[in-house]
């Protein structure tokens, strides 16, 4: 039985999907199990319950040290054997995983095996453009030209698969990205290409004020580094894992857009 949580999310959502495809039993944790259909395999619960491997996913924002501490505290008490921890990409200049590290700490020290998945950013990030492209609206860009290694989120499902269901990845991290480079207009000519419609963006300097208040300081920080170059990260952990190379993000966009 492998645990869940996060699982009504984007990575979540795709890793109950992937498991239950590989014929493993699995138990999705939600707060509202109405948002999950009921599948052969899947069980929905409210709470953690035991498991030989969990899933572990706390919703983005400075919260995460809080969630993760919480559930896996819980899924210790009911008896997981293993935990991979859903993080965030890290980079030389710190920043962006700043709230996953306390999270990533307490696994390593939790004496359960482990496995730790940095991702890098999202490529269902730009589904968030969906409503300004339909309205033939200018993409905002607090990017500029910066360029970032976007991971397709059925990858990063596809390596905690991995993780979850064999013992090879114990005690490893990986930093989880796409194959190329991108900059969000180089991502808006791939949209554009898909759609069959001309995407604009309009580079906006990040400031505090673009940010809910609670996040702005982190968001900003995030923002500037992306910007100047600081997560122009490509590995090859996926293929290392996967056995396969990562989707490109024009593959995502042809799925998804
Ligand atoms: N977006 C990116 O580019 C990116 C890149 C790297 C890392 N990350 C990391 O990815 C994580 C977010 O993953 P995602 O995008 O797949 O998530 P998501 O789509 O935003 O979904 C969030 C999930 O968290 C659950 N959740 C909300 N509040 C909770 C709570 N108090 N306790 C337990 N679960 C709760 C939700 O479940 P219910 O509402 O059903 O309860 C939902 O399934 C964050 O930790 C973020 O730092 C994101």
């Amino acid at each position: 039985m492998i645990l869940v949580t996060g699982a009504t999310g984007t990575i979540g959502s795709a890793l109950v999907g992937q498991l239950l495809a590989r014929g493993e039993e699995v138990t999705a944790l939600t707060r509202d199990p109405a948002r999950i259909e009921p599948r052969p395999g899947l069980t929905v619960t409210t709470e953690i319950r035991k498991a030989s491997a969990v899933f572990l996913l706390a919703p983005a924002g400075p919260a995460i040290p809080g969630i993760d501490r919480a559930l896996l505290g819980r899924a210790i008490e009911a008896g997981a054997e293993r935990v991979v921890k859903l993080s965030a990409i890290a980079t030389p200049e710190a920043g962006l995983n700043i709230w996953h590290r306390p999270g990533e700490e307490a696994v390593q020290a939790s004496g359960l095996s482990w496995t730790i998945l940095r991702p890098t950013t999202f490529a269902s990030n730009t589904l968030a453009w969906r409503d300004d492209i339909r309205a033939r609206r200018t993409i905002p860009n607090i990017f500029g030209e910066g360029r970032q290694g976007i991971v397709d989120p059925a990858d990063v499902a596809a390596v905690a698969v991995e993780a979850l269901t064999t013992t090879a990845h114990d005690g490893r991290i990986y930093t989880l990205t796409g194959p190329e480079l991108l900059s969000v207009p180089e991502q808006a000519a791939h949209l554009s290409a898909v759609t069959g419609t001309t995407i604009t963006t309009v580079d906006i300097p990040p400031a505090r004020e673009h940010f809910p208040a609670e996040i702005a300081d982190m968001a900003l920080a995030g923002a500037l580094l992306v910007r100047a170059g600081g997560n122009a990260i490509v590995t090859d952990d996926v293929e290392k894992v996967l056995g396969r190379g990562p989707g490109t993000y024009r593959a995502w966009a042809e799925k998804n857009f």
